[in-house]
């Protein structure tokens, strides 16, 4: 996923992404913009834990890549004027090196795992006792004499990240008191984002530019940016350095990305299953394969965007390209309807 220009949409961070992130990552939750309902409550949180000189309660936070999950783990510690940990669920491949992070924890630190769905069984296990009662249980020697000492460790608090909930497991998620899903932004949130950002940057744009961007980002804060990278190369290399509307659409138009934000993967995914497969029901594994791509990648990425807008629905018996999707394509949806596998 590092392939920036190859995919000007995924929403998965490259190198690239990493660097700007941090430059354009707002610091606190006055500057986080939109997920109205995820920043009233986590403020309340956040609060409440400040008044009583408490760890906050170990926080989930779900939704799909580029939404603003890593954001949101810094904006808490930040808050809280408290030390972050990151870390993420492969990255901790034994018992052995939770133990070595844990440990290293003082009081009210945060400890953020993305990716948390990933975390092996094992360190799964003993993460739980952490979580629950601040301590870390090992296990001395072997066999019949093996004997297990608990390891007391600082009160932290535990904020995890996941782009596949469903994934996570129940004793897993029993461990967070608090949980929060975000959601795509809408345009204008992601033109507030946008303006922002090219603020920061010291990069003049028109008012026109930042929304047709908002337009063609997919509700995803991380796109935006992106976008409004590729257009400031863009208005460096061919125009007087200033985002224009012409040069956003130009911009737009070497990217392949559509009026409404679709860009080539989407549109193969929604002819694949229309030309190969009549337009569904057919298995994600299916869709993948003819594609060469991972189903993962196609499930947690592209998928979500293209059910939200209605271009793609899931049925019990597989996927479908709706009636959206054909006209999208210029194709002609077939009579009565390409929706039909929702009703078997
Ligand atoms: N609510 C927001 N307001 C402003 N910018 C945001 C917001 N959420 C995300 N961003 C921008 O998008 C980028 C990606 O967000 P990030 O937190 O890394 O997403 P995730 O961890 O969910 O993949 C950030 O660097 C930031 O610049
Ligand atoms: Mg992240």
């Amino acid at each position: 996923m590092t392939d920036d220009d190859g995919r000007p949409l995924d929403p998965g961070a490259t190198n690239e992404d990493e660097q700007f992130d941090r430059t354009l990552r707002p610091r606190s939750l006055d500057d986080y913009v939109g997920q109205e309902q995820v920043r009233q409550n986590l403020g309340i949180l956040l609060e409440a834990a400040r008044r009583r000189g408490e760890p906050v309660e170990h926080v989930l936070l779900s939704g799909p890549p580029g939404l603003g999950k890593t954001t949101l783990a810094n904006i808490i510690a930040n808050e809280l004027g408290v030390a972050i940990r990151t870390t993420s669920g492969p990255a901790i491949d034994h018992a052995g090196a939770l133990a070595s992070i844990l440990t290293n924890l003082n009081d009210r630190d945060i400890l953020f795992i993305d990716e948390i769905h990933r975390l092996n069984a094992t360190v799964e296990e003993a993460l739980y006792p952490a979580m629950e009662d601040f301590a870390f249980d090992i296990v001395l020697g072997k066999g019949a004499g093996a004997t297990s000492a608990r390891l007391p460790l600082a009160r932290f608090t535990c904020v995890g990240a996941t782009t596949r909930q469903g994934l996570l497991s129940a004793p897993m998620r029993d461990r967070f008191g608090a949980s929060y899903r975000l959601d795509f932004y809408t345009h204008a949130e992601l033109e507030k984002i946008v303006k922002r950002s090219a603020r920061i940057l010291a990069l003049e744009i028109d008012e026109e530019a930042a929304a047709e961007l908002a337009k063609r980002s997919r509700g995803t804060p991380r796109i935006v940016n992106r976008l409004l990278r590729r257009v400031r190369d863009y208005a460096e290399v061919r125009a007087d350095g200033k985002a224009t509307l012409a040069v956003t659409h130009q911009a737009l138009a070497m990217l392949e990305i559509d009026e409404l934000g679709l860009e080539p993967l989407d549109r193969r995914i929604l002819e694949t299953m229309i030309q190969k497969f009549r337009g569904g029901p057919v298995g994600l594994d299916t869709i993948a394969t003819a594609l060469s791509e991972e189903p993962e990648t196609i499930e947690d990425v592209y998928e979500p965007f293209l059910m939200q807008n209605g271009f793609l629905a899931r049925t019990p018996r597989g996927r479908v390209a709706t009636e959206l999707a054909y006209r999208h394509l210029g194709l002609e949806p077939p009579a009565g309807g390409p929706e039909q596998g929702r009703l078997l």
